[in-house]
């Protein structure tokens, strides 16, 4: 597996990004697989030979969403080595709450301690993902990781 996306979501936005993100990458016809976190194990991981993105959205005072928090909490010790590899992060948000996107921090912090290289600044979604602002960061996102591929 080249290239994976892996993304927790607990109503569904952060997971319509990443399947934006998808169908952009692929455009250019580039492959990225993704995969909910809730069905992504450790050899998934150590699989990717190429690039890998992480994504949660934030819950309950700047945590991870739960299926992504559980996966830290299990997993986070057995990670793989990512030295060589492309790393990017995103997630969903609500600037209104005051730790916006930590999850996205949280993640950033976890995957680059295993020796990885963050390829473009992290993504933090604002409210609604289809609002115009958030479209255009999503594209621009998008086109730094096709473009590092
Ligand atoms: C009870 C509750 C707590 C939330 N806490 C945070 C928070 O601490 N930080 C943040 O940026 N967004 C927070 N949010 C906003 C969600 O992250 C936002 O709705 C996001 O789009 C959900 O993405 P998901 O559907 O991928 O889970 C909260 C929302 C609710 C309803």
């Amino acid at each position: 597996m080249k290239n994976l996306l892996i993304y927790g979501t607990l109503t569904g936005n952060t997971e319509n990004v990443a399947q934006q993100i998808k169908t952009l990458v692929e455009e250019s016809a580039k492959e990225l697989e993704i995969k909910n976190i809730n069905q992504t194990s450790i050899a998934d991981i150590s699989a990717v030979e190429n690039l890998l993105i992480v994504a949660s959205s934030t819950w309950d005072d700047g945590l991870p969403c739960s299926d992504m928090a559980d996966f830290l909490e299990e997993s986070a010790q057995d990670l793989p080595d990512l030295a060589g590899k492309k790393l990017a992060f995103f997630g969903c948000g609500d600037s209104n709450y005051v730790q916006f996107c930590k999850a996205v921090d949280i993640l950033e912090e976890t995957f680059t301690k295993k020796g990885g290289e963050k390829i473009c600044n992290s993504l933090k979604i604002d409210g609604y993902v289809e609002d115009e602002g958030n479209q255009e960061k999503i594209k621009n996102f998008a086109k730094e990781i096709t473009q590092s591929l």
